[in-house]
């Protein structure tokens, strides 16, 4: 494979004059009567124009697959940059179909339907180089740590996260589910490896069609022996802090390109804002707050409500930090959560709600060691706990204190971003409504 230059590479007072070959497809062309102009875009999205004599054009169509051999100019009026290229050469791979179903303006169901298509966008390919950045990072954060990577199985026999949302699958002549969570899993290998983390796809059988929830999604998740309540707080804002300062730097231009202004972002960083459970019922109390009941009557949030979307957001619209919420009410959280001996009631864990207004972006908990709570509390979530009996074997074997946490990547990228829609933050949204592409 011989190497290529991209756009961007090019657009330098060093490649004056020179010769280039470039490859790419036909973002946008119009003919005129002499020359055409084509704009070329590489296969990282960026962008350079290029002109060649109409006659050779006469085949080209918007998304042709083509390469282009010429001289770069400097030319202040040219688009992208003030860089063309004068075509000599150009070479086919593939000529698209003149009926292209993407235009410039179309209607967000459109997208979706060709998101196979859309996938090429500037806007969805700019994106989708800031999620690898995250994904990048996120790593690169915990192989300087010393945590080691696992992989969790997919398919599983427990709820992680409640029964409720689980999607069932045929397994053979038996039934399995999508897994929620590869928390159990990596619960499992602390025993072996100490500090261990995973990326998985997560699957949740969610009814709710929000801003912020997908039926899978790809979910970051992290578990450490000997750790408590605030060593993995700490984990998760050092994570999270390392992440976006590196994917700011390293994807300036990016963010630029999608108007995002990342200078609040800028000054992410630990500690992270601190809030009880209590103390944000009592301001959300403060003002009023109510919550919509199930026959649509409102009603004032209580004590032991969990925080939904509205709340979170009504909590965070004016921070400019990541804001870790503890102290929960241990009812409102799965078995495996540990009790605080020292507060009965409250659960040592924390949701981490990232600012203006964007809500939680990760979990996380001391895990329960007791066998026997563990059990009831299974029982009490309407879980079977004869399918537990391998987790709860960690407990019955060399019992090890240790918490750990998952963050929702769409999530993080969702709040980096400071996009509404979740399903823009993914490549192929899985939600209620859609399966495909
Ligand atoms: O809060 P959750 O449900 O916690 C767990 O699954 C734990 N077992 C994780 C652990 O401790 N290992 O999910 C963790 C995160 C959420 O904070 C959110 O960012 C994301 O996963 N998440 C979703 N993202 C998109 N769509 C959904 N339906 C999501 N559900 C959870
Ligand atoms: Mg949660």
């Amino acid at each position: 494979m011989s190497t290529y230059l991209r756009c961007n590479d090019v657009k330098s007072s060093s490649y004056e004059e020179k010769e280039v070959t470039l490859r790419g497809w036909i973002h946008r062309i119009r003919k005129q009567k002499e020359i055409a102009f084509v704009l070329l875009r590489d296969d990282r999205g960026g962008v350079i124009q290029f002109t060649i004599p109409s006659t050779k054009a006469i085949d080209l169509t918007i998304e042709s697959c083509i390469q282009i051999t010429g001289n770069v100019r400097k030319d202040a009026r040219a688009p992208e940059g003030g860089y063309e290229i004068r075509g000599k050469d150009l070479k086919i791979f593939g000529i698209a179909r003149a009926d292209y179903p993407i235009g410039e303006y179309q209607s967000e169901d459109l997208l979706l339907d060709y998101r196979h298509l859309a996938v090429r966008t500037r806007r969805l390919s700019t994106i989708a180089k800031i999620r690898a950045s995250v994904l990048k990072f996120s790593r690169q954060w915990f192989i300087e740590n010393d945590w080691l990577e696992i992989n969790a199985p997919v398919i599983v026999k427990d709820a992680v996260e409640g029964g409720s949302s689980l999607f069932e699958i045929k397994y053979f002549d038996r039934i399995a589910f999508l897994s929620q969570s590869a928390q159990l899993y990596l619960e499992a290998m602390v025993f072996a490896l100490g500090p261990v983390w995973s990326i998985t796809e997560s699957f949740r059988a969610e009814r709710s069609r929000t801003v912020r929830h997908l039926a899978e999604f790809t979910h970051l998740e992290a578990e450490a022996p000997w750790m408590y309540q605030e060593d993995i707080m700490k984990v998760q804002e050092n994570l999270v802090s390392f992440i976006v300062q590196n994917t700011l730097s390293n994807n300036s231009a990016d963010f630029e390109f999608l108007d995002r202004n990342a200078k609040e972002l800028g000054s992410i960083g630990p500690p992270f804002e601190r809030i009880s459970y209590g103390k944000a019922v009592d301001i959300l109390r403060s003002k009023d707050f109510t919550l919509i009941g199930e026959n649509g009557t409102r009603r004032n949030i209580e004590w032991g409500d969990d925080l939904n979307i509205e709340s979170e957001r009504e909590i965070t619209k004016d921070c400019t930090k990541p804001l870790f919420v503890s102290e929960f009410p241990i009812d409102t959280k799965p078995f495996y959560v540990r009790e605080d001996p020292n507060k009965p009631g409250i659960s040592l864990s924390t949701d981490l709600l990232a600012p203006r207004g964007f809500g939680e972006i990760s979990s996380g908990s001391e895990r329960e060691t007791d066998v026997e709570s563990i059990k009831s509390r299974i029982v009490k979530q309407s879980l079977d706990p004869k399918t537990y009996g391998w987790y709860l074997d960690l407990r019955r074997y060399g019992s090890v204190p240790h918490s750990g946490f998952g963050l929702g990547i769409e999530r993080l990228v969702r709040w980096i971003l400071g996009m509404e829609d979740i399903k823009d933050v993914v490549l192929f949204p899985r939600t209620m409504s859609r399966v495909t592409p």
